[in-house]
């Protein structure tokens, strides 16, 4: 052990015992991020804010939260919103930060492949960061339940239906999943535990990896420009801050992204206070009867597409059902389906840059569809989104071949 020495304020104190300043240098001002890098890549900080803001707005709801199938319904629209002081203002902070969870994360998913920041070297940035999708989705999912409204109620029946279509063992694993027969109180607690403890737990942990696996491949830049970041870093300390082409994490990136924070916040707010109604559905506003079927059962908008995907191949709902299971991890695979080693913005890569919009194009559209009815043409024009979807990722190899760069 170091010898201790007299401590010259709080933060030597705190220095010679667990290396506080070299930790702040590693995390914070010694840490290297590209200057040339718009306001998109702000995202990552935005997700983080609405992350804490699900967090603390969800420990308010636990506090009156009941989990039980008698008491859940009246104890979030009865309790915390009418008998609780400013319980309205933390379920809406709650609804509303989940719906736009997905709208940054889509956002900032599609900003990564407009840049081509999960090519050779950023593959686990990539994969971990499809691994926070896929936890969000369980967490989204897990939490719609816990109201117990009909919409709650009925879209638990419909997805845990769904893994029934797995070969042999499907009605054993439905049944498992809901702790009985059918979607019933053991399926809510359940429920209940993994939105409040193990998927938060599981969320936290991964969004550590994902910082962690920035460190060694750095973040992307608008030019996609490889930069030697030592040498960068070196003419920055030196002084040379202009020609430098790096800035170090706080307080120069940091500050541009908290600048960016406050505008997401103040529409954010607004969205809390005047039009939190898109974030929660009015079917949810009846308790869940397991004899009354809504006329139209759907799930939250940011799940439409991967939803008409398995609406759409209306023939079979077993293929329906692969193909649904195939386009939810399908996105885990666009780093090894891009053959182009070449990290370049999408605008400078024309072939790509038609498939990138056809799929923007193409999931808007599943989107809308997903809400609508499956009848008359909107049956047609789902199946031909599906067939587009799937048909954009098989070809996606073949097309990035061809590029500059491309691994044959
Ligand atoms: C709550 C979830 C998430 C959080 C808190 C988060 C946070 C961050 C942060 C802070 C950054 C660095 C700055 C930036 O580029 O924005 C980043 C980068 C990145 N994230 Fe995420 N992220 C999340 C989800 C995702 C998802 C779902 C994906 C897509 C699969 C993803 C893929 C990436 C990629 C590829 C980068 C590197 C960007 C570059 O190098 O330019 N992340 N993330």
């Amino acid at each position: 052990m170091a010898e201790i020495k007299k401590a010259n304020g709080l933060i030597d104190w705190l220095d010679q015992r667990i290396a506080i300043r070299t930790l702040t240098k590693v995390l914070m001002t010694e840490y290297w991020v590209p200057k040339n890098i718009n306001f998109l890549w702000a995202m990552g900080v935005v997700l983080l804010v609405l992350f804490t803001m699900l967090f603390v707005s969800g420990l308010f709801l636990l506090m009156y939260y009941k989990p039980d199938t008698n008491l859940a319904f009246n104890s979030v629209n009865y309790t915390i919103m009418t008998e609780v002081a400013y319980g309205w203002l933390w379920r809406n902070i709650h609804a509303v930060s989940a719906s736009m969870v997905f709208l940054i994360i889509y956002i900032h998913m599609f900003v990564g492949i407009y840049y081509g920041s999960y090519k050779k070297g950023r593959e686990i940035i990539w994969i971990s960061g499809m691994l926070l999708f896929v936890l969000f989705s369980a967490e989204a999912f897990s939490g719609y339940m816990l109201p117990w409204g009909q919409m709650s109620y009925w879209a638990a029946v419909v997805i845990t239906n769904l893994f029934g279509g797995i070969p042999f063992i499907g009605p054993d694993v439905v049944e498992w999943i809901r702790g009985d027969y059918s979607v019933a109180d053991a399926t809510l607690t359940r429920f209940f535990m993994l939105h409040v403890c193990l998927l938060p737990v599981l969320i936290l942990s991964v969004i550590a990896l994902h910082f962690y696996t920035l460190r060694v491949p750095h973040v992307n830049n608008e030019e996609g420009e490889h930069l030697d970041f030592e040498l960068e870093a070196k003419k920055y300390m030196e002084g040379q801050k202009k020609e430098s082409k790096v800035i170090p994490f706080w307080p120069a990136f940091l500050s541009k992204d908290i600048f960016v924070v406050f505008i997401f916040l103040t529409l954010f707010f607004f969205l809390v206070c005047y039009n939190y109604g898109f974030a929660l559905d009015p079917i949810n506003f009846d308790p869940a009867d397991n004899l009354k079927t809504p006329a139209h059962i759907y799930p939250e908008w940011y799940f439409l597409w991967s939803y008409e995907i398995l609406r759409g191949f209306f023939f079979s709902a077993d293929f329906g059902l692969a193909m649904f299971g195939l386009a939810n991890v399908i996105f885990f695979l666009l780093p090894f389906l891009d053959r182009s080693h070449v990290v370049d913005p999408a605008h400078k890569r024309p072939a790509f840059f038609i498939w990138f919009v056809l799929l923007l194009v193409d999931m808007i559209v599943l989107t809308i569809f997903g809400k609508l009815p499956p009848e008359g043409a909107n049956v047609w024009v789902g199946f031909g989104a599906s067939v587009i979807f799937i048909g954009l990722f098989i070809m996606l190899p073949l097309i990035t071949r061809c590029e500059k760069g491309g691994v044959k």
